[in-house]
């Protein structure tokens, strides 16, 4: 498993609220006071460099954190075999990863102010989304289900953590009965545009995104170009059938892929891609 020092995540927690703060500060607030933050999160993020050991620590979550004090950041993950699935045909896809990618998945969402899914996985997994297994608090839930077809019985609905879903605008139901519904409008397919989400989003003060999954939720905004930072989740596992991690429109030819930045961490038994857009 690939154990993180409890010190050292605690340190990464407490950057990450340092750089919430940051961020959340209005236009008017006084300079001096962004600057002593600015100077809060610097000193910090130094001390750490210096004490941590780990390159999990020092070359993931911290420069993480940094990328979270400068400006709204859109997160993915897919936790996938070797070959590229993220489910099997009929959809079940527990467990891909191991302890050392599912922790790493729960450490992700410590560190974001949302985690959004679609009406798929809730539908498939009854996911709760929290981060019990590290320390660290649970962001709020967003769940992508235009159609409202999820039963509220779904685990995400709990109440534990506050969850909002998101519902195409014109839906009176979700404005008259439902506060915790938030409408956007559609494009003409019915879809909701990816950047229209992340935007009513960040009205709500939720900067930091991560999207989970599952695979037509995480390439609706690949597609849009709205991804920053991917974190591939490579499991020791070969399903040889199964649903494709990323389906995005067909290419003709190699050069028209995508070449992100790589960097290759190690998560126990799984392998972390970090992968860096732009
Ligand atoms: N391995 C992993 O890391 C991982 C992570 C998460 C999930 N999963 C797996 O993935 C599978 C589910 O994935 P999936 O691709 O079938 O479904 P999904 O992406 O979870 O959900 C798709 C549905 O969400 C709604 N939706 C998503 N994006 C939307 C948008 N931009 N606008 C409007 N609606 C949107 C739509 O609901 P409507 O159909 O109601 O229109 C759409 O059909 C499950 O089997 C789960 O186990 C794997």
């Amino acid at each position: 498993v690939a154990a993180v020092a409890e010190r050292d995540w605690q340190a990464i927690l407490r950057l990450a609220d340092l750089a919430r703060r940051l961020r959340g500060r209005s236009a008017a607030a006084r300079e001096g006071e962004a600057a002593t933050a600015r100077a809060a999160f610097d000193r910090a993020a130094r001390a750490l460099r210096r004490e941590a050991g780990d390159p999990l620590v020092l070359k993931v979550y911290l420069p993480l954190v940094e990328a979270i004090a400068e400006g709204p950041l859109t997160l993915a993950q897919i936790g996938q075999s070797l070959d590229g699935r993220s489910a099997t045909e009929s959809g079940h896809s527990h467990f891909i990863n191991g302890p050392g990618g599912l922790d790493h998945l729960h450490r992700l969402r410590a560190l974001s102010d949302a985690v959004v899914v679609g009406a798929g996985t809730v539908a498939a997994d009854d996911p709760r989304l929290t981060t019990r297994r590290v320390a660290g608090p649970s962001p709020v839930r967003v769940v992508l289900d235009p159609r409202r077809r999820l039963p509220r019985q779904r685990r995400v609905f709990d109440g534990t953590v506050p969850t909002l879903t998101l519902v195409a605008d014109g839906d009176g139901r979700s404005l008259v009965h439902d506060p915790d519904a938030l409408p956007v409008a559609p494009a003409p397919t019915g879809a909701l545009p990816p950047a229209a989400i992340l935007e009513a989003l960040r009205r709500r003060g939720l900067n930091t995104v991560l999207i989970e999954g599952g695979s037509r939720t995480l390439s609706a905004f690949f597609a849009e170009g709205c991804i920053d930072r991917l974190h591939i989740l490579v499991a020791p596992l070969l399903l040889g059938s199964g649903r494709p991690a990323l389906a995005l429109p067909v290419i003709e030819r190699v050069e028209d892929g995508l070449r992100p930045q790589v960097a290759v961490h190690s998560l126990g038994t799984d392998t972390l891609f970090d992968c860096r857009f732009g």
